[in-house]
């Protein structure tokens, strides 16, 4: 058996779509196990620009199969207008897709009752990507009104189900917001039956499936979605997303046993970023902040919105890194940092005038957390070029050492801009 994960330890947008893709070239097989298209993935190369969502990043490679099991939540016509986008561009995919019977489908009424949920907690929103997938895993927990990949395409299931939830969520929907439009049921079934009939051919159980390849000795990469500090049950609650987006995420999501996986790689921003609410300890709310956000790109690839930018932080990282159980990290966008005179690191938080190392559990103590910043020259150097760690200046090496001393992990990969080619690869001896 042989299997890799690829797991954010951060919140998000820790460029993951770049490592699972330089790291499909030594697999067969791509597996997105949690989330929906609340995740953004971009992935460069060639000069193109590709940005997935649903899809999981080996749907570039030729020859590569891509699985999305159980633990994913699709939105059919998302997914179609993706695998079409890129159908178009590249003339077909190349290797076998699959898609689990067992995943739940994204309907219209997930994506209107989250619209007035968060605008019924005002000052207090989530701020979510609004596509439906908190308000999907919320009626897959409660069982009585969801519809999974196999329910979608047995098109009488289909039809009885969409009749009788609709008129459950119109009644809720009404209940929560005297001007909503009700839902049209017959108008909701035929939209899903087209999608239905062009799925079809690819949904399957890819828990057995995965057992096969992985007994049949294929190499197998799980792509992670989200970051560790976003997961339901371990990240900062309630800011976070609706799934396991931790390293947990991967057994409960695809069936496949973590004893399986062999290298788990904890993918991190050189500093720190966050969309939506919730504290964030480093955030720099000032013009350091704006420079990070300019320099990094940081806005949304789903929503468009800026990003929250702030040093690295090592308790919330490490952490993270602890909840997945990483062997190794990837550090990505260390090039961004380039132009800065000094930077910063937090290395402990003080929470009521005492310190500490550990990440809290409540959210009312982060919010309270100030961080413990070490202070670091900067390297004013253009790095994009730099294919070796030797290579590095000796200020840009000096922060890599202390980011790995700090979350007590080996740096693997270096990413210094966002195409495959520039990317050192750390060799360990
Ligand atoms: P939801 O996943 O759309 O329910 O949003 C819940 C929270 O997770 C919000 O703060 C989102 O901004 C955040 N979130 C969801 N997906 C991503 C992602 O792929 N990257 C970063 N943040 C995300």
């Amino acid at each position: 058996m042989s299997a890799t994960s690829v797991i954010g330890l951060q919140w998000g947008d820790e460029a993951k779509g770049k490592i699972v893709d330089l790291l499909t070239e030594d697999h067969d097989i791509v597996v997105r196990y949690q989330g929906g298209n609340n995740a953004g993935h971009t992935v460069k190369f060639d000069g193109q620009t590709y940005k997935l969502s649903l899809l999981p990043a080996g749907i570039l490679r030729p020859g590569v199969d891509s699985v999305v099991t159980g633990g994913v939540v699709i939105n059919p016509r998302a997914f179609l207008e993706e695998l079409e986008g890129i159908t178009d561009r590249n003339g077909g995919i190349d290797g076998d897709l699959l898609i689990s019977s067992r995943a739940h489908v994204v309907f219209p009424w997930h994506i209107a009752e989250e619209a007035v949920l968060e605008r019924g907690l005002g000052g207090e929103k989530i701020g979510t990507t609004m596509r439906g997938i908190g308000t999907c895993y919320r009626d897959k927990a409660g069982r009585a009104h969801a519809i999974r990949m196999g329910d979608l395409v047995q098109l009488d299931t289909l039809r009885s189900r969409v009749g009788s939830i609709t008129e459950h969520k119109n009644r809720v929907l009404a209940a929560l917001d005297p001007d909503a439009v009700p839902l049209d049921a017959e108008k909701i079934f035929e939209e899903y039956r087209g999608y239905a009939e062009r799925l079809v051919p690819y949904v399957t159980d890819t828990t057995t499936h995965l057992h096969k390849a992985l007994a049949a000795g294929r190499r197998v990469l799980f792509e992670g979605a989200q970051g560790s500090l976003l997961d339901i049950d371990h990240g900062t609650f309630p800011f976070v997303t609706s799934s396991n987006s931790s390293g947990a995420g991967i057994h409960s999501g695809s069936g496949v046993p973590e004893r399986a996986i062999d290298r788990m790689i904890g993918v991190v921003k050189a500093y720190t970023t966050r969309v939506g609410g919730g504290p964030f300890p480093t955030e720099l709310d000032n013009e350091v902040g704006q420079h990070i956000r300019d320099e990094g790109n940081e806005y949304g690839t789903v929503t468009g919105r800026p990003r929250r930018c702030g040093w690295f932080d090592a308790v919330a990282t490490g952490y993270g890194a602890r909840i997945s159980g990483v062997d190794c990290l990837a550090v990505m966008l260390l090039d961004v940092l380039s132009k800065l005179d000094e930077l910063q690191v937090c290395e402990a938080y003080e929470i009521d005038g005492e310190r500490t190392t550990d990440f809290p559990g409540q959210l009312e103590e982060l919010a309270a957390a100030r961080p413990v910043l070490r202070t670091l020259p900067g390297w004013n150097v253009d790095i994009t070029g730099v294919r070796r760690l030797e290579d590095l200046p000796s200020q840009a090496r000096a922060y890599l050492d202390v980011v790995a001393e700090l979350i007590g992990s080996p740096i693997d990969i270096v990413s210094v801009g966002p195409d495959r080619e520039q990317t050192i690869m750390v060799s360990r001896g």
